[in-house]
Formats: C-alpha cells, sequence, structure tokens
C-alpha cells in the first residue's frame, strides 16, 4: 500500500481551519479508496513562530521539508508581521529552493458557483493555467540608483533563461497533448522586445515537436478582455511570471471567487516537494471564527490526488464540492450560507461516503 508523506503548514489565520478540513478530507478518501493512505506530519510555522523565534521557519526547516513528497499550505501570514516577510521567508523560499517552477491554477466554473458574468454556462470556463513560477519579471534583478536623489532611475528586469523558458512551455505542451486541449500562450512581444519576442519564439520552437497540439497566441491585454468576454477561448493557457500572477487572479474572479480557487506549485522532476494551497490569503478578518470557506483547500486536496496518480479521485473531490454548492445547504457565509467551516467538510466527508 502507498503511503504518501505530506508535510502540513497550516499556517496563520484562518489557515489551520481550512487545512483541517482538507485533511479530514484526503483522510476519507483513502479510506474509500482502501489502497493508499497519508501520513501528515504538521509544522508549527508561520507568523506566530515569526513572533516566537525571529524567524519564519527553523534553521534547518527547508532540510525538514526535503523528506517530504508533498506540502500541503493554508495561508501564512499576519497582522504584527510585514508581509514581504512572511511572504520571502516562507513561500517563496520553498517555491524557489524546491524548484517549484510550473504553478497550476484551474480556472473551472463548476455548477453552483458564484459566477460575476452574465449568462456564461459552466462548459465555456474551463481552462488550466500554468504560470511560470521561478523567474521572469519576479526574478528580483534591477537596481536603484541615486535613491531619493532628483535623478533617482531603478531598473526592474525582467529574467527569461531559455532553460526556465522552455522547461515551462514544454510543461505546457505535454498537458496540451496528454488532455487532447487546445494550448495557447500569453505574451506581449509588440511591447516587451526582448523578453516577449524571445517567449513566442520558444513557444513556436518547441511547438514544432508538438504538431498534433493546436495553439494560439495572445496579447495579454487582448487575453484579459477575452477572459471576461469569450472564457470559452481558452483551455490550456501558459504564460510568464507576473501576467500569470494577474490573469490567475481574472480567473479566479470569473469561476467563483477566491473561496473556491486553489493552486499547485509544481517541480515535475519530483526532486523536490511540490506544493499545494488554496490562494486565498490569511483573512484576519474572518479568523478564529470557525467561518472560513474550506472549499479552495478542498480544491486544492483534489490537486495533491491528482498529483498522486488518483485522478478519478480527485475528479469525485471536485464532483463534491460542485454538489455542495447546487445543494446550496451547507455553505459558509462568503456563498450566502450560515454553516461553519466544520460542517461544510462534514457534508463533503458524508457526501463522498454517499458515492461509494
Ligand atoms: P485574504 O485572501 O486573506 O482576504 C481577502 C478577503 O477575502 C477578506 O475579506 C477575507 O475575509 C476573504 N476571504 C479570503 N479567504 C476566504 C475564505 N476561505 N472564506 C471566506 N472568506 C475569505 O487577503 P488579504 O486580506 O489581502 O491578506 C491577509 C493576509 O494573508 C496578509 O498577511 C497576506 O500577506 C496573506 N496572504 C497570504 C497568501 C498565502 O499564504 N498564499 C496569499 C494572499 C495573502
Ligand atoms: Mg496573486
Amino acid at each position: 500500500m502507498n503511503v504518501y508523506k505530506i508535510a502540513v503548514i497550516a499556517g496563520d489565520g484562518i489557515g489551520p481551519e481550512v487545512i483541517n478540513e482538507g485533511v479530514k478530507v484526503l483522510n476519507k478518501v483513502a479510506e474509500l479508496a482502501g489502497d493508499f493512505s497519508f501520513e501528515f506530519t504538521y509544522f508549527p510555522w508561520g507568523c506566530e513562530y515569526y513572533l516566537e523565534h525571529g524567524k519564519m521557519l527553523p534553521d534547518d526547516g527547508m532540510e525538514q521539508l526535503k523528506k517530504f513528497e508533498a506540502v500541503y499550505l493554508g495561508a501564512v501570514g499576519y497582522p504584527g508581521v510585514p508581509d514581504h516577510i512572511s511572504l520571502r521567508e516562507l513561500l517563496l523560499k520553498i517555491r524557489k529552493q524546491f524548484d517549484q517552477y510550473v504553478n497550476v491554477r484551474p480556472v473551472k466554473l463548476l455548477q453552483g458557483a458564484p459566477c460575476p458574468l452574465k449568462d456564461v454556462t459552466r462548459d465555456q470556463i474551463d481552462m488550466v493555467v500554468i504560470r511560470e513560477n521561478s523567474e521572469g519579471e519576479y526574478a528580483g534583478a534591477g537596481d536603484w540608483l541615486f535613491k531619493g536623489k532628483p535623478e533617482e532611475v531603478v531598473l526592474q528586469t525582467g529574467v527569461f533563461s531559455r532553460k526556465g523558458t522552455e522547461r515551462i512551455i514544454r510543461y505546457a505542451y505535454e498537458l496540451a497533448r496528454k488532455t487532447g486541449r487546445t494550448l495557447t500562450s500569453i505574451s506581449k512581444a509588440n511591447a516587451l522586445n526582448y523578453s516577449m519576442v524571445f517567449w513566442d519564439q520558444v513557444f513556436e520552437e518547441v511547438g514544432q515537436e508538438y504538431p498534433d497540439v493546436e495553439t494560439h497566441s495572445y496579447l495579454v491585454d487582448a487575453a484579459s478582455m477575452f477572459f471576461v468576454k469569450q472564457p470559452e477561448r481558452f483551455q490550456i493557457v501558459v504564460t510568464s511570471n507576473l501576467f500569470g500572477d494577474i490573469i490567475t487572479d481574472l480567473g479566479a474572479a470569473i469561476a467563483g471567487g477566491m473561496g473556491l480557487a486553489a493552486g499547485a506549485n509544481l517541480n515535475p522532476e519530483r526532486v523536490y516537494p511540490s506544493m499545494f494551497e488554496p490562494i486565498h490569503g490569511s483573512a484576519p478578518d474572518i479568523a478564529h471564527q470557525g467561518i472560513a470557506n474550506p472549499l479552495a483547500a478542498l480544491w486544492s486536496a483534489s490537486q495533491i490526488l491528482d498529483f498522486f496518480g488518483h485522478e478519478n479521485w480527485g475528479a469525485k473531490v471536485l464532483d463534491v464540492i460542485e454538489q455542495v454548492m447546487v445543494d446550496k445547504k451547507t455553505l459558509t457565509p462568503d456563498m450566502g450560507g450560515v454553516s461553519s467551516t466544520e460542517e461544510v467538510g462534514n457534508e463533503v466527508v458524508a457526501l463522498l461516503s454517499a458515492l461509494k
């Protein structure tokens, strides 16, 4: 029997509340499936830890995490600790040191999910955005000259290596081929005359090896418009770090909002653990009240199941999330319901058990 070792960093605010439900659901799935199980190890890292120890994680923290196949993360960040510390010293550190260069963000409108667009049907919003997660505009390269002087100049340089660009584009082509879907590249070569011309070139080059994959290429501004007006144009999408950051928030907005959106940070070679998280933050405004929506954390639990090759169970978890939203009986206040975080988790567990 396969035992999947997962490091849990539940984090701050509503993080632990929603992750609890995710762990509960994963354990239930394992019990129903019968041929695999999960072993969860909890790490109390985050802002509380920082206030006590002056750091977000212990010095050997990354070494400890390395032994796991996956990290399940709640949310990190809380008033009292500056966001650039909590984000850089924990989340970004994990993404970078574990070379999690693929960010996978499903943008899929589930039945019953709140959608701000008029007259869109479920099948019109069903894409997977592959965001470059390791370099590009977020590489941290640049300079700040003559600080505070009248001649002050700042430079922020996008870093696009051949290796980094090729591997993310190749990952997207592979996914498109495997799933038989179209692949759309989002770039901006008309204005970014080095980085995005290069990106487009690599997209074409790698595409030579995938004649079976139907491709499209859009400028990021046009793509933003189409996300809203004709989301059915997109199936698999590949884009750079900055464009991906922006466009996936837009994606989350059209597919049900922050209470639903999940993201996976993958090291596809599996040399290092991959990390799975709801994309919302620690929501200090509703923390410790037991009313946080756990559905995003449950969607990321379904990505964990996919990652371990149990796509059938990943799909079942999504089906059940959908059923909860269609039933409308057990929803948290952000979705118009009156249920608690735990009640939603329990309902998902009950519906999963009823599937068999
Ligand atoms: P946020 O996502 O925590 O909250 C934004 C709004 O959405 C709030 O009104 C909140 O109540 C609501 N919300 C978020 N998740 C919800 C859920 N599951 N159920 C119901 N309502 C939910 O973003 P905000 O306020 O900008 O950031 C708060 C803290 O979280 C900051 O310290 C920030 O740095 C951190 N953060 C951490 C992230 C991570 O760990 N990946 C991502 C985003 C923010
Ligand atoms: Mg973001």
